[in-house]
């Protein structure tokens, strides 16, 4: 087992209890990965690396059981809590016991930064999609708020440390081409976490990243400094920020 899957299978269940405490927190960063997918009723749609399930859940939501969900999480425990009406496989990224051409649309949120080199994916998604087929991903942009805080006040305060190799400026654009996408979109975008109060927005991070050298409040001011944090109706809006790219297979 390597080191991330030690990570993972370490902390995946208290990702999912964050998720379950306050599952629209992030429901903006879900909704904008959606809403650029063209799924049709019929068609098989796979979450990769879907973690707990969180975009297979929105894509069921919208679409029920018209379209077939495939779940790929490499870490069983990360995913034991998943829809049973959902096909799990827990294998790598870049190895998935699927044919060619077998799938219709892949969506991967926040799952890329902890590879320092994608290409493998990138390639396996082009080999999984039929021509034609859409690809729908999005993770942390270098030099971000978003990254800073990650690499560092995580980083210092979670067991294992937090080492992400974040998504560069120029790498959906030019690395998917290279593995035979078409990309339409290259952009990053707000998402804002949303939160009632201080209170949930500190203990909301404070689970999902484990930062169990912290306390839930010092995650909260360390999120204000490097992140920022603005007053909204109804709560508190965080300012994350992601990558966002929406590509098509090429024949
Ligand atoms: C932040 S979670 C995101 C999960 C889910 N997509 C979501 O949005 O809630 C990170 C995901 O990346 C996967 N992951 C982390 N490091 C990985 C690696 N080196 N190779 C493959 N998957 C990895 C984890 O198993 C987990 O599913």
């Amino acid at each position: 087992m390597n080191d991330y899957q030690k990570t993972f299978n370490a902390r995946g269940h208290l990702y999912n209890d964050a998720m379950s405490a306050q599952p629209g927190a992030r429901e903006a960063e879900r909704a904008a990965l959606l809403d650029r997918a063209r799924m049709n009723p019929g068609q098989r749609v796979m979450d990769a690396p879907a973690g707990g399930g969180y975009v297979a859940d929105g894509v069921r939501a919208k679409l029920g059981d018209q379209v077939q969900l495939v779940c790929v999480e490499p870490c069983a425990r990360f995913s034991a809590a998943m829809d049973a009406r959902y096909h799990v496989l827990n294998e790598p990224l870049d190895s998935v016991s699927l044919p060619d051409a077998s799938l219709d649309v892949i969506l991967s949120l926040a799952g890329l930064h902890h590879l320092d080199d994608r290409m493998p994916v990138y390639r396996e998604w082009a080999r999984l999609l039929r021509p034609g087929g859409q690809l729908v991903v999005a993770d942390v942009g270098a030099g971000t708020g978003t990254a800073r805080f990650l690499n560092g006040f995580v980083n210092r305060h979670t067991p294992g440390g937090h080492h992400g190799i974040f998504i560069s400026e120029r790498e959906f654009s030019e690395h998917l081409a290279v593995a035979g996408f078409f990309v339409e979109e290259d952009s990053m975008q707000n998402v804002p976490w949303r939160f009632r109060d201080r209170e949930g927005l500190g203990s909301f991070c404070h689970t999902l990243f484990n930062t169990s050298r912290a306390r839930p409040e010092a995650v909260a001011d360390a999120l204000e400094t490097t992140v920022g944090l603005q007053r909204k109706p109804g709560g508190l809006a965080l300012a994350w920020q992601l990558r966002y790219a929406s590509a098509w297979r090429q024949a």
